[in-house]
Order: structure tokens, then C-alpha cells, then sequence
């Protein structure tokens, strides 16, 4: 008899490291064509009304790539998952059918991933640096200090072997900002 196919999610931000769902598989993954940038306001968990945190969001660059972490989830649980991160997600982000590159099993396969919208009422944008910075150390909300998201994004990120320009350079000065020893991000060449 045959089963339903899983669904597949893909993670880039705190998914990655804190995945609060059950899942049969997960594998590190590469999206081709878009870069991360934090670029969505968080007002509910890593900032508050008034105070918004900086999380990450997907933008579409010819020659750019994601690293994140594509999960496997049976497709009896995909609904109930998908209704809770459509609940959690509800300050700005929409899904997206995307293909996705499974480097270590050599697979490709179609994966849902959550982008902010630009029109959402939480979308910062860009901004100088130090001014991302400046609010990365001083915001937190309900899960926690929005640095302690950017610091375990770009450890995890390390983690797969992968480089962010963005999200390392924001790191590093934030490492600095708080005092915090950087993590040798030196790849060796
Ligand atoms: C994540 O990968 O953690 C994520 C990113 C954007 C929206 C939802 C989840």
C-alpha cells in the first residue's frame, strides 16, 4: 500500500538549531538563488511591541545561497505542524514551494520555506550596520536576547561547514559590542 510522500520544510533561522517539532529525517540543505538577510522586525519573539528584534527573512539574488537544514516530516503531522507555524509565523511570513539542494545525499526535492512579505507591518528592511547591530544588543523578547539568535544562527551555520558574509559579519561585531570572545570564523585559506 502506498504511503503518503513527507513533507519537507526548510529551516534557516532558529529551525536550524531548535526545531520544536517531530520529524523522520533532517539533512543540511542549499537554496540557490536567494540570501538571508535580517531583515524582518519581531515583535512577539525576539523583540517586543515598540522594540522590535531583527530576524531573518529570504531575498531573491541570482548566484546567492542559503544553508539551512531541510526536515522531513510525515505527511500525517504536516498539517497540524504547518497550522502551528502559520500561527507562530503570523507577523509577516508566507510560504513558498521551493527546490532545495541535499549536498550530502546528492538529492534535490521541493520543500516549504517561510519568507517574509515586504508589505508585512513587521518588515525593517535594511539598515547601517551599526544601526542592526545597536539593535541586536539591546533587543529581546519572549524566546529570549535577539543576540542569543544571532549568535546560535551563525554557530550553526559554522556548524554545516557553510559561510554567510551577512550573518558572520553581523556576528562578529555584535561579539564585540558585547564583549564576547568571536569564534575562530577563519576557514583556513
Ligand atoms: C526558521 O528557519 O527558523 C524560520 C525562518 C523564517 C520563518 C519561519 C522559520
Amino acid at each position: 500500500m502506498a504511503t503518503d510522500a513527507p513533507l519537507w520544510l526548510f529551516g534557516y533561522g532558529s529551525l536550524i538549531w531548535r526545531p520544536d517539532f517531530v520529524y523522520l529525517h533532517r539533512e543540511t540543505a542549499v537554496l540557490h538563488g536567494w540570501k538571508r538577510r535580517f531583515w524582518q522586525g519581531s515583535t512577539d519573539h525576539r523583540g517586543l511591541p515598540g522594540a522590535p528584534g531583527r530576524v531573518v527573512t529570504l531575498l531573491p539574488e541570482s548566484g546567492a545561497q542559503v544553508w539551512g537544514t531541510a526536515y522531513a516530516i510525515a505527511a500525517e503531522q504536516g498539517k497540524t505542524l504547518l497550522a502551528r507555524l502559520d500561527h507562530r509565523e503570523k507577523g509577516g511570513y508566507a510560504r513558498h514551494r521551493l527546490t532545495l539542494h541535499l549536498p550530502e545525499s546528492g538529492r534535490s526535492l521541493e520543500a516549504l520555506v517561510y519568507v517574509a512579505t515586504p508589505a508585512n507591518p513587521n518588515y525593517l528592511g535594511p539598515a547601517p550596520l551599526a544601526a542592526m547591530v545597536t539593535t541586536m544588543a539591546r533587543a529581546s523578547g519572549p524566546s529570549g536576547p535577539n543576540h542569543e539568535y544571532v549568535t546560535r544562527l551563525a554557530d550553526a551555520v559554522r556548524a554545516m561547514g557553510a559561510r554567510d558574509e551577512h550573518l558572520f559579519t553581523l556576528e562578529q561585531h555584535l561579539r564585540e559590542r558585547l564583549g564576547q570572545v568571536a569564534p575562530d570564523i577563519a576557514d583556513g585559506d
